[in-house]
């Protein structure tokens, strides 16, 4: 499995048009491609922050834009694109072996991450010349 930027696409959620306000559903396996074992968020980000800065060897990924807004940079080692999330009712589905920055955040802006695993640090690259190196062995490997 090549893992690139190109599987990381958006994903559009369920809406509930309300006159009283709108609601958003999410059931893991059903609406995104994994089951969800975490949630975590971003709040209190403050202007010119950068979030991110690393890449995962297993884990799956949503990320939801729940208020305002911010973008998404994602590196699969040799292409890049910029992913700006605005909706609370769409996320970004990222998949492994992604080296992935979020930056530009908008005041108040909070980001929800939906994950297919529990936190584990030795799921991390932390480091961007081991992610390459990973991702060149991995490509070595026909994977
Ligand atoms: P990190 O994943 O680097 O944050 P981000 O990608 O949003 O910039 O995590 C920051 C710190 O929080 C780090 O010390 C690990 C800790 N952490 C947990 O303990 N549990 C979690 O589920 C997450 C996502 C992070």
């Amino acid at each position: 499995m090549t893992y690139s930027i190109d599987l990381c696409q958006m994903v559009d959620l369920p809406k509930i048009t309300d006159a009283r306000g709108n609601l958003t559903f999410i059931e893991g396996g059903h609406h995104i491609p994994f089951d969800i074992q975490r949630v975590y968020y971003l709040y209190d980000v403050p202007g010119g922050a950068e979030r991110g800065g690393h890449a995962h060897k297993e884990l799956r990924q949503l990320i939801i834009a729940m208020s305002g807004s911010f973008d998404v940079v994602l590196n699969d080692g040799g292409n890049e694109k910029r992913v700006h999330l605005n909706r609370s009712y769409a996320g970004l589905f990222v998949c492994p072996m992604i080296w992935r920055e979020l930056d530009n955040f908008s005041s108040g802006s909070v980001c929800m991450v939906l994950a297919s695993n529990l936190y584990d640090e030795d799921d991390y690259y932390r480091d961007y010349g081991q992610f390459l190196q990973a991702k060149a062995a991995l490509m070595t490997g026909g994977q």
